[in-house]
Parts: structure tokens; sequence; C-alpha cells
């Protein structure tokens, strides 16, 4: 395969050109995307055909795949790729108010381990509609003010699963629940492969900041939501099916956007906390 990376204008995202999902992808051009993921924060792989096996190998590639903890969505031939349905008129289709991830939230942050990336696989598509958000956060905290940085520096925050999700996540069972209890993480997270300062919080997950009282907590949480939501922090990821779209969990956030009302079908590959791991 031969590998290039087209960067796309603006804060975020490169076509990722040359990929095959019928052909194994070689050491030295995996490096190639993994690297464009870290400089671009979200590649975009378009017209890539389906073939299950080939994409769980690439997502094993960068690293190991946690399954999601709505096991009932999980996929049949594995339960490291969950399935995100609406309106498509299946069992897998979700029925809450509002679509899986319309709401702003980085993978995992609600779990000790967060993800270091996820990737989308456009099965089916609407005609108009269902784009994906992403938000660059590591320009975001770039772009704080110095006095901004130096408050939030060493601060801690509490992370909830569905915390703030308006209706677009399933109540969990009991199971599910008492696995998933709150955690805590650090409001600056170093990048580990980047080198570079993330704002790590996100209004879907961010409960609280833990240092300082309630009023000060969601005074601040609101201001840093406002600033990382600013327009030239974001890209708008519009779909075609057989897409696959990959994002740096760590240095982003994403959100699904709730306007569409035909079928829109999508695998998704969580690749968990490489730091512990190794990979
Ligand atoms: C997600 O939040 O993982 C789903 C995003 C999407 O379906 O666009």
């Amino acid at each position: 395969m031969s590998i290039r990376i087209e960067p796309l204008e603006g804060p975020i995202g490169a076509i990722v050109h040359g990929l095959d999902s019928a052909r194994t992808l070689s050491d030295a051009d995996f490096a190639k995307v993994e690297r464009a993921m870290f400089d671009h924060v979200a590649i975009v792989i378009p017209d890539l055909e389906e073939n299950v096996p080939w994409l769980h190998d690439f997502g094993r590639r960068f690293g190991h795949l946690v399954p999601h903890v709505l096991d009932q969505y999980h996929h049949p031939q594995t339960h490291e790729i969950s399935i995100i349905a609406r309106n498509d008129g299946t069992g897998q289709s979700r029925t809450t108010g509002k679509p899986a991830g319309a709401f702003w939230h980085s993978d995992l942050s609600y779990e000790a381990e967060p993800s270091d990336a996820i990737f989308l696989y456009a099965q089916q598509v609407p005609q108009q509609g269902g784009d994906t958000m992403v938000a660059n956060m590591t320009l975001a905290y770039e772009r704080l003010p110095q006095a901004v940085m130096d408050r939030i520096e060493g601060l801690t925050a509490t992370h909830r699963w569905g915390w703030n999700t308006g209706g677009a996540t399933p109540k969990l069972t009991d199971e599910q629940r008492v696995s998933h209890p709150d955690v805590v993480h650090r409001v600056v997270r170093p990048h580990p492969r980047t080198g570079r300062k993330v704002l790590f919080v996100n209004p879907g997950y961010t409960v609280k900041i833990n240092e300082v009282s309630e009023a000060e907590s969601e005074a601040l949480l609101a201001q840093l939501f406002d600033h990382a939501l600013r327009p030239e922090f974001q890209y708008r990821h519009s779909w075609k099916t057989k897409m696959l779209l990959g994002l740096d969990n760590r240095s982003s956030m994403h959100c699904a956007i709730d306007d569409y009302t035909e079928p829109r079908r999508m695998l998704r590959m969580i690749v968990g906390n490489t730091e512990k791991t190794g990979h």
C-alpha cells in the first residue's frame, strides 16, 4: 500500500489515502497513519470496503480495544466492536430520546482508564445530516488565557457515565452501574505521544472540579466549555458510507448531531489507555 496524508484546512483533520481493507497494513504504513492521528487529531479514511476482521485488526494496532459498557449493542462477531444504529428498523437501533453520542464528550472519560482513540465506520448514513462534530482540546488548552492555565493546573475533576447527556444515554443495568463508579482525572492532562497538554473536561461526563466550591466549579466548567467549543477549534465531519473516522480521543471531544430521521448505522471501536498496558 502507498499511504498519503492530505491535511484538511482548519484546526483538525487529515484524509488518509491508500488504505485497502483487502490487504494487511505494513508496520511502516501503520506508523504513518498513527502519526497522522497524533498530528491532526482526526483521520478520515474514505471508500474502505467493509471487512470486520480487517477493521478489528486495524483498531488493535493502536492498542487493546475496550468492549463498551452497553453490552447489548456489541457486534455479533466481536464484543470489541459496538453497533451504533438509529432508525434502521433493527433490534440494535437506539431508542433513547437523542442519538448515541449526541452530546459533547470524550469516550470513556467516565472510566478510570479513558480511551486513547476511537474509530467509527459508516455502514449507512442519512442523505442529509448526521454529521459528527470534533473539538481540538489541545488547541483549546493552548489558547486559554495564562491566568486560566495557572488556575486549572493541578486541579482534578470527577467524571460520571450519563451525567449530562440530554437523553442520549440509556440507563445502565444494576450490573453495568456497579462496574462504573465515579472517577477522577486531572483537568490538564499531558498527552504522552505528542508531549502537549490537553484540556481534559467535557460537558457530557464531567460532574465537577474537586478542589473548589460547587459554585466555583460550575462557573469554571462553564467558562472552560464555552472556550473549548469555540468554532475555531472545531471540525464538522460529514459522512459517506464506507468511511472510517479515527479520533485521537486524548486530544479531542466529539458530538453526534441530532438532525436526521433516516437510518444511520456505524461500527465503533474504542482503543483503551495504552499508558498503563504499554499497548
Ligand atoms: C460516539 O459518540 O461515539 C458516536 C458519534 C457518532 O455517532 O457520530
